[in-house]
C-alpha cells in the first residue's frame, strides 16, 4: 500500500506572514499559491501579529480559489483538508484553522492539523517517491534552527537546536544593523555577493564547546559593535559577506557532525534560510565529501507554503489519522 494519500488534499498555511493554499495528490504538488505579507510588515521591520491575522483574513479565500483553479479542480474534488495548527502566531493560525474546519465540515471530508516543522521537514518529499531513513534534517527559518534525526515518517528527535536566536533572525537582525532592510536574509546574500567574507571576524557562537547546539545572539551584538566602531568606514558588502560566511560555516559544521555521529544516509536542508545560495552550495559539497545524499526542495518550497503542509498530511492521512472539529491551534508545540 502506498504510504501517501492518493486523493486530492487541500492544504492551508497561515502560521506567520504568508497566506498559502495548495493542492497535493500523493507527493505531487498540483498547485501552491502564496500571498506574502512582506510588504505590509516592512514598515515595522518585523511581523506584527495583529496585522498578520487581519491580512490572512483578507487573503485566505482568494488563495484557496487560485490554488483550486491552478490545479484545475473544484472544491467537490477535494477529499481532505489539511492545515497548519501549530506552532505559530495564534491569531494567524486561527484564520487557517477556521477556514479549514468550515471547508471540511461543509464538504464532509477529513480534517487534519499539521505541525509546521513537520511540514518543513517533509517539503523534501516533493516529486519523490520517498525519503531515506535515518536522515538528519536541518530546519533553518526565521523562528527555528533545529537539527532533527528522522528515523521514519512522524519519527523525529531533536538532536541540536539554537539556545537563543534562530539563524534567520541572525540574518534579519544583522541586516537591520547594516541598514539593509527587512527581511534580511536575501538582502544580506545580495549585498554580500561582491564582498570579502574574510574581512571581518565575527563569533560563531558555542565554538570550542562539545555541542551541536547553536547560539546566534552574540553575532548580532558583534555586528552592532562593528558598525559602531567602523562608523562610515564600514564596508557593507564585506560585513554582509562576513556575516553570511559565519552563519553558513557554523550551520554546515554542526549538520555534518550530527550526520556523522548518527550514521545518517542523507541530510535535508529546509526552511526559509535554505533559500541561501552559499548554504545550499556548501552543504551539497560537504555531503558529497561525506558520501551522504543531500536533499533540499526548490526555493519556493523552502519559505513558508501550504504544499509542504499537504505533503506532511499526505503521509498522516494515508495512515488513517484524522482530527475532529475541536481542532485547536497552539503557539508552541513539540515536534
Ligand atoms: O521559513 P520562513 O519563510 O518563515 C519562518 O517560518 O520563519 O523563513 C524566513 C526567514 C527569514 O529570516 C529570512 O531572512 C530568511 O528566512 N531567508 C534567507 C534567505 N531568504 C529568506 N536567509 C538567508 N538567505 C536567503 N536567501
Ligand atoms: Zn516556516
Amino acid at each position: 500500500m502506498s504510504p501517501f494519500f492518493s486523493d486530492p488534499i487541500l492544504a492551508l498555511e497561515s502560521s506567520c506572514d504568508e497566506t498559502s493554499a495548495a493542492v497535493v495528490v500523493g507527493t505531487e504538488i498540483r498547485s501552491n499559491v502564496v500571498s506574502s505579507q512582506v510588504d505590509l510588515h516592512k514598515q515595522w521591520g518585523g511581523v506584527v501579529p495583529e496585522a498578520a491575522a487581519r491580512a490572512h483574513v483578507e487573503a485566505i479565500l482568494p488563495v484557496i480559489e487560485d490554488a483550486l483553479a491552478e490545479a484545475q479542480i473544484t472544491l467537490n474534488d477535494i477529499r481532505a483538508v489539511a492545515v497548519t495548527n501549530r506552532p505559530g502566531l495564534i491569531g494567524a493560525l486561527s484564520v487557517g484553522v477556521s477556514a479549514a474546519k468550515a471547508l471540511a465540515y461543509s464538504l464532509k471530508v477529513p480534517l487534519l492539523g499539521v505541525h509546521h516543522l513537520e511540514g518543513h521537514l517533509l517539503s523534501t518529499l516533493a516529486g519523490r517517491d520517498g525519503l531515506p531513513f535515518p536522515h538528519i534534517g536541518l530546519i533553518v527559518s526565521g523562528g527555528h534552527t533545529e537539527l532533527v534525526e528522522v528515523t521514519g515518517y512522524g519519527e523525529y528527535r531533536i538532536v541540536g537546536q539554537t539556545r537563543d536566536d534562530a539563524a534567520g533572525e541572525a540574518f534579519d537582525k544583522g541586516a537591520r544593523v547594516l541598514g539593509l532592510g527587512y527581511p534580511g536574509g536575501k538582502a544580506i546574500q545580495e549585498a554580500g555577493a561582491a564582498g570579502n567574507p574574510k574581512r571581518y571576524k565575527l563569533p560563531q557562537g558555542l565554538s570550542g564547546v562539545a555541542t551541536i547546539d547553536f547560539s546566534f545572539s552574540g553575532l548580532k551584538t558583534a555586528v552592532l559593535r562593528l558598525a559602531q566602531s567602523e562608523g562610515d568606514n564600514i564596508s557593507v558588502p564585506d560585513a554582509a559577506a562576513s556575516l553570511q560566511e559565519t552563519i553558513v560555516s557554523v550551520l554546515v559544521e554542526r549538520a555534518i557532525r550530527a550526520s556523522q555521529s548518527l550514521n545518517s544516509k542523507a541530510l535535508t536542508l529546509v526552511g526559509g534560510v535554505a533559500a541561501n545560495r552559499l548554504l545550499r552550495d556548501r552543504l551539497a559539497a560537504a555531503c558529497e565529501q561525506e558520501g551522504v545524499e543531500f536533499i533540499t526542495p526548490p526555493i519556493d518550497l523552502c519559505t513558508d507554503n501550504a504544499a509542504m503542509i499537504g505533503l506532511a498530511a499526505s503521509v498522516r492521512l494515508a495512515r488513517g489519522e484524522r482530527d475532529s472539529m475541536d481542532l485547536d491551534c497552539y503557539a508552541t508545540a513539540d515536534l
